[in-house]
């Protein structure tokens, strides 16, 4: 018999990993915008409401243009905000577990030490305050969520920070970047494949369970900016990376203000799963790899 998830979003860089990732014995359907556009709600309790046997509903879109949001508030909580509760409201009707995405950027970054999921969240922009109020409307309306937050997530696809140092190596004479933002980068494919692993136990985990609530998810490890950088050309320019130069946030105003802590504690994760995820530097590793079949086939 297969886990049947029932997945919003397929072209995004999570959807993407769990449409790779899933074996022989999980069965996605990914609705892409095209099927349902996470602005339209009605469409939303339609698509859960009417799907044929389902296990699992997993929300792996949303509207991650952080600094965009900033002149779209209106879309980003129509994508981040109402359309989690919808699906949260609509999975509880059918008596389904509900696992959504959030992001470490609920937090200032004001805290001395990695965040854990009990501290009070404090978005410094409508990205962040409108994830918040998704996670706190998916926790209220269905018994049986988990909500994940996650950080930098890179892969070999989509937008992310590692596409954008190999983008900019190829035009800047010297780069640079920010080295006093900390956080755990996240491979997708690692947080695709942590899904995947406890599809079957979340499946079956009744109301109440511990596995439901709010969890922390990334990668292990701590870098900067500048240090995921670092990594990131050691491992794709071994023969010389580019000139690089480590530069303050203040360097790079942006329309939505960058928390400088954005660590995040995972013991929950360890305490529950019994499991942690690897160093964030393996996970690059095997994007690297990845990226480099990807070119040798194109
Ligand atoms: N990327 C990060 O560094 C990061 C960090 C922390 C947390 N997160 C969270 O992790 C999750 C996955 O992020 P990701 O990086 O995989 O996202 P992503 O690559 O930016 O993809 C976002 C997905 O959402 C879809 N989407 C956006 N607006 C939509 C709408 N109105 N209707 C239907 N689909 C819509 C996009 O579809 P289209 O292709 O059609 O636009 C795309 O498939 C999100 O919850 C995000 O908030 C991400």
């Amino acid at each position: 018999m297969s886990l049947k998830i029932l997945q919003f979003g397929a072209t995004g860089q999570l959807a993407r990993e769990m449409l790779v990732r899933a074996g022989p014995g999980v069965e996605i359907t990914a609705l892409s915008r095209v099927e349902v556009d996470l602005t339209n709600p009605d469409a939303i309790a339609r698509a859960i409401g009417e799907a044929g046997e389902t296990d699992l509903v997993l929300n792996a879109a949303a509207y991650t243009a952080v600094d965009k949001a900033e002149a779209e508030p209106d879309v980003a909580y129509a994508v981040n905000a109402w359309a989690p509760a919808a699906m949260a409201k609509a999975c509880q009707a059918r008596g389904l577990p509900l696992l959504h995405i959030s992001t470490d950027m609920v937090f200032s970054g004001d805290k001395a030490g990695p965040y854990l999921e009990t501290d009070a969240p404090a978005p410094l922009h409508v990205y962040g305050a409108s994830k918040l109020v998704g996670e706190q409307a998916v926790l209220s309306a269905c018994d049986r969520a988990l909500v994940m937050r996650v950080s930098w997530l890179f892969s070999a696809y989509g937008q992310n920070f590692l596409q954008m140092m190999l983008r900019l190596a190829k035009t800047q004479p010297v780069l640079k970047v920010v080295a006093d933002q900390r956080a755990c980068p996240t491979a997708s494919g690692d947080l695709a494949a942590f899904i995947l692993s406890q599809g079957e136990r979340l499946a079956k985990a009744p109301a109440g369970a511990r596995e439901w609530g709010l969890l922390h998810v990334v990668n292990s490890g701590v870098a900067s900016r500048y240090e995921m950088a670092q990594a990131i050309f050691t491992q794709t320019q071994p023969e010389g990376p580019p000139a690089m130069e480590p530069v303050p946030t203040s360097a790079f105003p942006t329309p939505a203000r960058r928390a400088l802590n954005a660590v995040l504690d995972t013991s929950r994760m360890q305490e529950v799963f019994s499991l942690q995820l690897r160093p964030w530097q393996e996970a690059l590793e095997d994007v690297v790899a990845e990226l480099m079949a990807q070119k040798e086939t194109a």
